[in-house]
């Protein structure tokens, strides 16, 4: 038994209906699921207000899709850490696949935003993942670890508590999508781990918190989260829908801490 995590982002989906819609749904499986399962949701910027006022179940974190490095200034169009925790954001996904292969989001700027959000009290989620052509290649492990190393540079071991990190293969997201085989997604996430024991020791490196996402479904959640190396799942399609984001929690209910046999 473990403490797991279950978050989804909406990317660029929904409307403030469907919002209402929504957390109405999805209000009590939020308020039964087990102390130690800990949820998460990622709506678009405008509805991230909204979704934190209505989910009621203490402890539901609530994140925004981007924001920038800087904390203020010009930088037309962007939002600020600061801004993200200003409507409610409690974390911050960072270098998404989509925003590394559409809006130029390099290691670099990965960097600097993990460095401001951990500065600006917002745990980063920080996503990383290998191309078909590097799996292809078989150099899919050392591409994520060589993205792990750079989104951490020069974060300190005692910020790491805070740090998220998803592995989420670009070849496993979205409609095209083909899930990574449990064993896949142990075997990077297990690589991450290693790298971050190397990185910083063991204790600070067990600190951090590793979900694997990309194509996660109903047939696939329960022998995800029993790897040994993941502790939750970062989920798109499949929990775009309140009854979808129910299921899963009651499929992993039985893997999580707080659970009777615990
Ligand atoms: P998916 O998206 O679950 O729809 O594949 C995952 C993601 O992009 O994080």
């Amino acid at each position: 038994m473990k403490k797991l995590w279950l978050g989804s982002s909406w990317k660029m989906n929904k409307t403030s209906s469907d919002v209402a819609g929504f957390c109405d749904a999805i209000a009590s499986s939020l308020a039964t699921a087990p102390a130690g399962l800990q949820t998460f949701l990622i709506p678009p910027f405008p509805y991230v207000e909204q979704v934190t006022r209505a989910l009621t179940r203490p402890g539901t974190l609530t994140g925004v899709q981007n924001a920038c490095w800087a904390e203020s200034g010009a930088f037309t169009g962007e939002v600020s850490m600061t801004m993200a925790r200003d409507i409610g954001a409690s974390l911050v996904e960072i270098g998404h696949s989509e925003r590394r292969a559409l809006f130029n989001e390099t290691d670099e700027t990965v960097n600097l935003k993990t460095r401001a959000a951990l500065a600006a009290n917002l745990r980063p989620l920080v996503c990383v993942g290998d191309t078909l052509q590097e799996k292809h290649w078989q150099v899919s492990l050392e591409s994520i670890v060589r993205q792990v190393k750079i989104a951490l540079h020069c974060v300190e071991p005692g910020q790491l508590s805070q740090v998220i990190l998803a592995y989420e293969p670009v070849w496993a997201i979205g409609e095209s999508g083909i899930p990574a085989t449990a064993a896949e997604a142990e075997s990077g996430l297990a690589s991450i781990r290693q790298a971050l024991i190397q990185m910083y020791g063991e204790q600070a490196a067990h600190g951090v918190t590793l979900l694997y996402g990309g194509s996660v479904n109903p047939d696939n959640a329960q022998e995800l989260v029993q790897q040994p190396s993941i502790d939750g799942l970062f989920v798109g399609r499949s929990a775009w829908e309140a009854e979808g984001y129910a299921q899963l929690i009651d499929l992993i209910r039985p893997y999580c801490n707080g659970e009777q046999n615990d």
